[in-house]
């Protein structure tokens, strides 16, 4: 969702604002915007609808001087995507330029106020009523910017990552936060502000990562002074930056994507290293070592996650049951934290998030604490809130995913699920320990053979032109290879724009079999052993029918790939390890078929990486 940069310093600002602009285009946005202060104390401002690129042409021949600046890429939320809407918002007076992420909620009820006294607004945004908000609070309360936005902060509802710049002031930014991200990095006589960190990589390894209600000065020649909201003086915690160059660049790939596609192998690895010991055949995961007696004398353990990390959490659910013999409930965080969701204090909440920013996610945490469950978390991203608010948990370590459609946070996501599954059956004795063994040397052979799927998957780019044109597609598959067909059918939808539709294959019957045709492609997931019959019966129900069977089988396959028109092979492994290697082709299909047809892989429309408003 919407980006912030803003950099203070002895160099050009305007350089290091859009580039980091652009380090942020993943997150998604439709409109860029930027604000610099020039020697002379004129705060220029430059916004349009579109990418960065367009910024760029937009700011030719314009003066893009200056030391200090703030810049914005934005998600529509209030008001459509538009040159007027797009951030920086200025106030009435003209003196300051603000950036926002997030939603004010109340923002009518303070327009209204300020329209009584005489403001007049030209957006319609929440963000440009914040700004008039601090300034009107500066002038009445005669306080300087930084106390102006803690106080002005007390009076909104809502999400808010903001950052600001003002005339006069042409050695400070203020920024603070509250539900949406933001972290600060401290170089040598100079200060840069970002809504994650890939704006910084490179530029400074120091960071201090801002929390909830707190507002933050950094003025040049002085100490970051850091407070809340409520007026109490903080510490700041500076801490190492965990993020290289070379994990946010594409490294020769066309796309971020097909890079993380074809990582998987060794993100996979990387999240098993240290915690999978194949020769000892024992797991341990240090991050929940703590927790181990509460997940195993749970009434109840409850997925929540949104998206990609929930077809992971219900992997999982399935692993979890049949390995530990533990109930798990998957429940989408959006529903789950406002439906009162039963829960009791002896529950654990296991949240999955790649970002570890997800709005819903963070609300559904909220909710289970208050509750009294223990909450634990799966993310990706280091440091992230859910990775904060959680009492423990296990990072999955794939590295940062900039491709806005997930794919190897998804196989890391399972990875992580899988040893936590094989953990709980050796901690509770719910599988023999021979079974745990093999399990075990199974899962430290994944990595190779998700490398042979890479390498056997060229039949992919021929089904991608036979399915390019087409409007519609089911995913079918039984057992942990539904999570799979969900997952393929998403990422079809995500960045090709094709309607697909994932089902239990059993399913089928009871509403998707009408659309079949001869124009209709059905993917099926047939790797499975104990259900492999009832697969083969569903692949000739749609055969009678016409249907264009495209089929993911193991390695020896006969009968399905008799019936199939195409046919991808994966490597012979433990069953319920399918999804880690049958979702490869699946992205790898999505991916053709969106470059095929001329899509934006990388930045689909109207998505966002990080979507930290409800
Ligand atoms: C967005 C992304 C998806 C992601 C979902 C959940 O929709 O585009 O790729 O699966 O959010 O995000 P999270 O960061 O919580 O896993």
């Amino acid at each position: 969702m919407c980006g912030i940069v803003a950099y203070i310093g002895k160099r050009d600002a305007y350089p290091i604002l859009i580039n980091g602009l652009k380090r942020l285009e993943y997150r998604g946005y439709d409109s860029a915007g930027v604000a610099l202060l020039n020697e002379n104390d004129e705060l220029n401002v430059y916004k349009t609808k579109g990418k960065v690129s367009d910024l760029e042409k937009f700011t030719i021949a314009k003066d893009i001087s200056g030391h200090i600046g703030i810049a914005h890429t934005r998600w529509a939320t209030h008001g459509e995507p538009n040159d007027i809407n797009a951030h920086p918002h200025l106030s009435r007076s003209g003196n300051i330029a603000l950036i926002h992420n997030g939603i004010i909620e109340n923002y009518l009820t303070i327009k209204k106020e300020l329209e009584n006294r005489g403001y007049v607004f030209k957006s319609s945004t929440d963000t440009e009523v914040l700004v008039n908000l601090i300034e009107d609070v500066m002038l009445t309360q005669k306080v300087d910017l930084f106390e102006a936005t803690r106080i002005a902060l007390n009076h909104v509802n809502g999400a808010y990552a903001i950052a600001l710049i003002e005339k006069g002031h042409p050695d400070t930014l203020i920024a603070a936060r509250k539900g949406s991200p933001m972290v600060i990095g401290i170089g040598k006589d100079e200060y840069f502000i970002a809504s994650d960190a890939t704006p910084i990589v490179g530029m400074t390894s120091q960071v201090v990562y801002i929390e909830n209600e707190e507002v933050v000065k950094v003025k040049l020649g002085e100490e970051m002074k850091l407070k809340t909201i409520d007026d109490v003086e903080i510490t700041p915690y500076i801490q190492e930056l965990q993020l290289n160059l070379e994990s946010i660049e594409k490294g020769g790939f066309e796309h971020f994507m097909l890079k993380e596609i074809y990582e998987q192998p060794t993100t996979v690895r990387d999240t098993m290293r240290g915690r999978l010991h194949a020769d000892l055949g024992t797991i341990t995961l240090g991050g929940i070592f703590d927790y181990e007696q509460k997940i195993l004398n749970a009434r109840n353990i409850i997925i929540v996650a949104c998206g990609t990390s929930w077809h992971a959490g219900l992997v999982g659910s399935y692993l979890i049951e049949l390995y530990a013999g533990i109930r798990v409930k998957v429940e989408y965080a959006s529903e789950f934290r406002y439906r009162n969701p039963v829960i009791f204090p002896d529950d654990v909440v296991i949240a999955i998030s790649q970002s570890g920013e997800t709005a819903d996610t963070l609300a559904a945490i909220e909710i289970a604490k208050e509750k009294g469950a223990t909450v634990l978390g799966i993310c990706n991203v280091i440091g992230s809130s859910i990775s904060r608010v959680t009492d423990a948990g296990v990072y999955t370590h794939a590295g940062p995913e900039i491709g806005v459609a997930s794919t190897k946070a998804f196989t890391a996501q399972v990875a992580v699920l899988t040893m936590i599954a094989i953990h709980l059956a050796e901690l509770n004795g719910h599988l023999p320990k021979s079974k745990i063994m093999e399990l075990i040397h199974e899962l430290d052979l994944i990595p190779e053979k998700i490398q042979t799927t890479l390498e056997r998957s060229a039949i992919v780019k021929d089904i991608a032109a036979e399915m390019k044109e087409c409007h519609n597609a089911i995913y079918l598959g039984r057992l942990q290879n539904f999570p799979v067909a969900l997952e393929g059918a998403l990422k079809l939808k995500e960045i090709s724009y094709i309607h697909a539709e994932g089902y239990p294959a059993a399913e089928m019957k009871h509403g998707p079999i009408a659309l079949i045709d001869k124009d209709m492609p059905v993917i099926f997931i047939a790797t499975n052993k104990s259900t492999y019959e009832k697969v083969v019966s569903n692949v000739q129900e749609v055969k009678a029918r016409h249907g264009k069977i495209i089929s993911v089988v193991t390695e020896g396959d006969v009968l399905v790939k008799e019936m199939s028109d195409y046919v991808i092979e994966i490597p012979d492994t433990e069953c319920t390890y399918a999804p880690l290697l049958a979702t490869i082709p699946l992205q790898l299909l999505a991916y053709y078929i969106a470059v095929l047809r001329g899509c934006n892989v990388d930045q689909p429309r109207n998505l966002a990486k990080s979507v930290t408003v409800e």
